[in-house]
């Protein structure tokens, strides 16, 4: 993501970008990214997250991968022809100017098919990995490897404010606004337009050192304020729902309505805030698993 690229490799680099824009679905290509890469310096660095759970990514990593989850973090995304029931597991939308979510009333495709929706397919696949590591050995119909991308994946999601939005507008989707001087849907203004604003205005157009940047604001009295659940649940995907559906009314929503210019006031206000929720849901997917490949520890110490 340096500066320095060839104009021809700055093209390519573009249409790569376009190809996201066009299917984005989550947050765009880098806000994935950037979810993925906190997480796995969280696993790797942070005596809170342990050892265990980078071993058992690394292993369910295919190869390509090189051991870096971060790159996979958009897998999901690109799947979403290939499997197509798995589209509508990257939200849930709320019924029109409701700020509350409710899995009972929300969790259902456009169809009505129940259990369709993020915060549902974020338990699933916490659960499969979590059973096969309760159960090592035993034959399961799980692709693993698949379960840890589309859970890596959708944590980011849930983490989107938009994500949890409203049904009539498509979580931001159908409400048309110029971005500055561009024409954007508001969905993919948080999806994508604000990460790209501020790592070209802040960042040297450098992904990584946004990506420091968010890290290190990152405090220790935060990381078990976003990792842990209540109740030792293993993961707790309604609670970031909640917290999207409130922070998309109250700053998404907000001064946004159809044909509406936003500019540096919504721009400079709302990056915070998409920042913190980068922040918090890389801590909340190292904490979810480390809490998921623990259990293999126990199982296994228990049994000698
Ligand atoms: C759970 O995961 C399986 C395997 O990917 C998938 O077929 C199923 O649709 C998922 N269910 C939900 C509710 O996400
Ligand atoms: C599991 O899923 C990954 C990613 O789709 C794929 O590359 C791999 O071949 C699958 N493994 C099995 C055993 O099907
Ligand atoms: C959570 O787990 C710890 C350690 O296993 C235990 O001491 C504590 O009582 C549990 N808390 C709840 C609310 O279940
Ligand atoms: C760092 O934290 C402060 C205070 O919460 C916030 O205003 C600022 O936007 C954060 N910066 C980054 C890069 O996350």
């Amino acid at each position: 993501m340096g500066m320095s690229s060839s104009p021809l490799l700055r093209i390519w680099k573009a249409l790569l970008l376009l190809q996201f824009v066009t299917g984005a679905l989550g947050w765009g290509k880098e806000g994935h990214y950037a979810v993925c890469k906190i997480a796995e310096s969280s696993l790797q660095f942070q005596a809170y997250l342990n050892e265990d759970a980078t071993a058992a990514v690394k292993e369910l990593l295919p190869e390509y991968a090189d051991g870096d989850l971060a790159s996979l973090c958009s897998w999901a995304d690109t799947m979403n022809f290939r499997y197509h029931w798995s589209s509508a597991l990257h939200y849930v939308d709320t019924p029109d100017f409701f700020c509350n979510y409710d899995f009972a009333r929300d969790c259902h495709d456009s169809s009505g098919h129940r259990y369709a929706c993020v915060t549902a397919a974020i338990y699933n696949y916490t659960d499969q990995l979590k059973s096969e590591y309760h159960n090592p050995g035993a034959v399961t119909n799980y692709n693993l490897t698949e379960a840890l991308l589309f859970l890596s994946h959708f944590v980011g999601d849930v983490h989107q404010p938009l994500h949890v939005g409203f049904l009539g507008d498509l979580g931001g989707n159908t409400i048309i606004v110029h971005w500055y001087t561009r024409k954007a849907n508001l969905h993919h203004v948080w999806d994508t337009s604000i990460i790209e604003s501020a790592m070209k205005d802040f960042y040297n157009s450098d992904l990584t050192t946004m990506i420091n940047s968010i890290q290190s604001n990152i405090t220790d009295n935060e990381l078990p304020l976003w990792g842990d659940c209540e109740g030792n649940q293993t993961v707790c995907p309604n609670v970031f729902a909640s917290e999207s559906i409130s922070l998309a009314c109250k700053y998404a929503y907000r001064n946004a309505t159809p044909g509406s210019t936003l500019t540096d006031d919504y721009f400079l206000s709302r990056l915070p805030i998409v920042e913190e929720r980068v922040a918090q849901a890389g801590v909340c997917l190292a904490a979810t698993l480390n809490r998921v490949f623990a259990s293999k520890v126990q199982i296994a110490e228990s049994r000698r």
